[in-house]
């Protein structure tokens, strides 16, 4: 029986949601298969499951047209794998962003394929999922339901290309897109910052939701002496996942500095995932997803 080990990388969860139907439809083909999220603490359990699984489905929300640091951190210290009777061990890399395959968003998958194809790897298909944003913008809430709604038909078509080892149609990578790609890494020294800065209000009651949901093992609940209360702290190795900001209970979070780059109203992915009850024709897609800046989002949705 094949074995399929999934990673994936999620801050704000909807890139869970990509590799959870990525998992529920291998296994509805008879695939067996294991399904972890790369974060700080679990990247050396994944490092050796690598070893024993016959090929690797790697998924990341995109950051600053990159891999999160974090997958970059993982693949640059995996070991190299054998080739299994004289193949190379086969994976598919699925990008999730917040605006499909334009500009340099193309050349989001450039790298970790490198890395991949370093590591003893036969990267056979890749693909772009596109999902709700949670950069700056929110994606209008008709397009977000969209979105999750044709996930399934998606994740058919890229498994159907995966099980053949063929190509999925992507946009050719230009030069100058690598480059940019290349410069989105200096999102890294901003991430520190970021975290370093984020603010605690009163409401915090001190649940521990945000140390335990962290990729980055970035926060840490600390007793005061005086209160008893307990109250995260954040450390200097933030990713920027904006997890810890959307997901806390109480919205207890806000960002010292970079502010721009979080969501006011939050990323309610619960609410993209309510059907709409009156789903939304094509027409109505169009009239929200008007000019370049959509062009990634239309072309996804088939519009
Ligand atoms: C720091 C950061 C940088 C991002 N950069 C991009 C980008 O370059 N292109 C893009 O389309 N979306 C970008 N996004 C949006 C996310 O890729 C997108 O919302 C994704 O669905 C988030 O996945 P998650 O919910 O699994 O974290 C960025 C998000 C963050 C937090
Ligand atoms: S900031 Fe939010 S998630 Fe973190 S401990 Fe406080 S209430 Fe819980
Ligand atoms: S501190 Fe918050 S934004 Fe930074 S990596 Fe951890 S969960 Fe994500």
């Amino acid at each position: 029986m094949e074995k399929t080990l999934i990673a994936y990388y999620t801050g704000s969860g909807s890139s869970r949601l990509v590799a959870q139907e990525v998992r529920d439809q291998l296994i509805a083909g008879g695939v067996s298969v294991e399904l972890h999220r790369l974060t700080k603490a679990s990247k050396e359990e994944i490092k050796r499951k690598v070893e024993v699984f016959n090929d690797l489905i790697l998924i990341y929300a995109v950051h600053a047209f990159n891999a999160p640091n974090l997958v970059y951190e993982w693949l640059s210290e995996l070991e190299e794998q054998p080739t299994l009777a004289g193949q190379r061990k086969k994976a598919m890399i699925i990008s999730v962003s917040g605006g499909g395959e334009i500009l340099s968003n193309t050349a989001c998958r450039v790298t970790a394929k490198r890395w991949l194809i370093k590591k003893g790897y036969n990267v056979v298909t890749e693909a772009m999922a596109v999902m709700p944003n949670n950069w700056m913008s929110p994606t209008p809430l008709g397009v977000s339901k969209a979105l999750v709604e044709i996930l399934p038909d998606k994740v058919n078509q890229w498994l159907v290309a995966y099980s053949q080892s063929k190509p999925y149609p992507f946009y050719q990578v230009k030069f100058v897109d690598r480059m940019i790609t290349r410069l989105g890494r200096l999102e890294v020294k901003g991430a520190r910052s970021f975290g370093k800065s984020i603010q605690v209000s009163e409401s915090c009651n001190g649940c521990g939701w945000c140390e335990s949901h962290c990729p980055a093992s970035n926060i840490k609940l600390v007793k005061s002496h005086s209160t008893e209360a307990s109250r995260p702290e954040f450390g200097k190795g933030c990713d920027f996942c904006l997890g810890c900001i959307y997901g806390c209970p109480q919205m207890a979070l806000t960002p010292g500095k970079y502010k721009f780059a979080v969501i006011k109203t939050g990323y309610p992915l619960e609410a993209y995932q309510h059907r709409p009850e009156k789903p939304m024709t094509d027409a109505d897609l169009m009239t929200l997803l008007k000019g370049p800046s959509w062009n990634g989002i239309r072309r996804y949705l088939d519009l």
